[in-house]
């Protein structure tokens, strides 16, 4: 059993031989009716628990569909439902849940709750998105990015606006699977220069361009997202927003960049302010195949950690 808590914290070759697995079985299961069960069952006889300490969409319906396509059964807990919510530990509710279930995925905020999870839990846990990082998400991109346009590996990646934890993430990826990071924010929300130096060291040519058309020039993807996340305090939305207008993904940008720059954003996105209709609805846009793909990548993810 391993868990699945992060990019960096998960093999390269791993990682590959994941998203190999995903591209099977989205190959393998072509279009048939989603409720349907995939022709191989590798979670037959298997429980998994979803907790969210936070809200979801994609990540709880794609998680909850990915178990039962592979023949297993799920429960979604909300975290403020649960006795975790009103005092019990989270080690106490690791050494409990591994007693009733096969797998956890938790969404929470800090990574130290992530991580004392993973330290007590006798089953695998998966990072479903932390304060820190979101690497389910960031699989499911690079698998959208080689869908379209091949291989990830010495390519470039502009991230626009808030260096928060998706764009942690894909610094993490840019180490592991080999491609160059723009970020363009304003440098009071840079990702931590740790994780700047950590993938320059692994190789990665990574920058920091203030001006956001720059950024774009050279980009074969350009990525956004909410310029509040889910763990940021409301009292700072105004702030942010003031910091990060400049920063907007809209038709002028994409005007700056190469002609076969790609558009993603996690989502859920926040029209007109981080992006806007005419980019999120437009043709370099692969928002909903990068959605779609949470739900691929997820189904690998776990079967990795089961080893199944
Ligand atoms: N992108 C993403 O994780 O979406 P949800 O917050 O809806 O799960
Ligand atoms: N950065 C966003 C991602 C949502 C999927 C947040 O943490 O709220």
């Amino acid at each position: 059993m391993t868990n699945f808590l992060d990019i960096h914290t998960t093999a390269p070759d791993q990682l590959r031989a994941i998203l190999d697995s995903a591209n099977a079985m989205k190959g393998a299961r072509g279009d048939r009716p989603k409720g349907t069960p995939d022709d191989d069952l590798p979670l037959a006889g298997r429980i998994v628990a979803l907790i969210f300490e936070k809200p979801s969409t994609r990540t709880r319906v794609s998680f909850d569909v990915g178990v039962r396509q592979m023949g297993g059964t799920s429960m979604v807990l909300s975290g403020a439902e649960m006795q975790l919510g009103h005092g019990e530990t989270i080690a106490d509710t690791a050494r409990v849940l591994s007693r009733y279930v096969d797998l956890i995925m938790i969404r929470t905020f800090g990574e130290d709750i992530l991580n004392e999870m993973a330290d007590h839990a006798s089953v695998p846990v998966i990072n479903g998105l932390t304060d820190n990082s979101h690497p389910c998400q960031i699989m499911a991109d690079v698998m959208t990015f080689e869908e379209h346009r091949g291989p990830i590996r010495g390519k470039r990646v502009a991230w626009m606006g808030d260096g928060n934890n998706v764009a942690q993430s894909f610094l993490h990826a840019a180490a592991s699977f080999g491609f160059d990071f723009t970020f363009s924010g304003p440098s009071q929300l840079d990702p931590s220069d740790a994780l700047m130096g950590a993938a320059r060291k692994a190789g990665c040519d990574v920058r920091v361009e203030r001006d956001p058309a720059k950024a774009v020039s050279d980009a074969d993807l350009i990525v956004t997202d909410t310029w509040v996340s889910m763990g940021d305090a409301e009292s700072s939305r105004q702030r942010r927003h003031n910091l990060l207008r400049p920063y907007q993904v809209n038709e002028r940008l994409i005007e700056a960049a190469p002609d076969d720059a790609l558009v993603m954003h996690c989502l859920p996105a926040h029209r007109g302010e981080e992006i806007t209709d005419a980019v999120l609805d437009g043709p370099r846009s692969v928002v909903f195949d990068e959605a779609e793909n949470r739900l691929h990548a997820q189904k690998a993810i776990m079967r990795w950690c089961l080893d199944l």
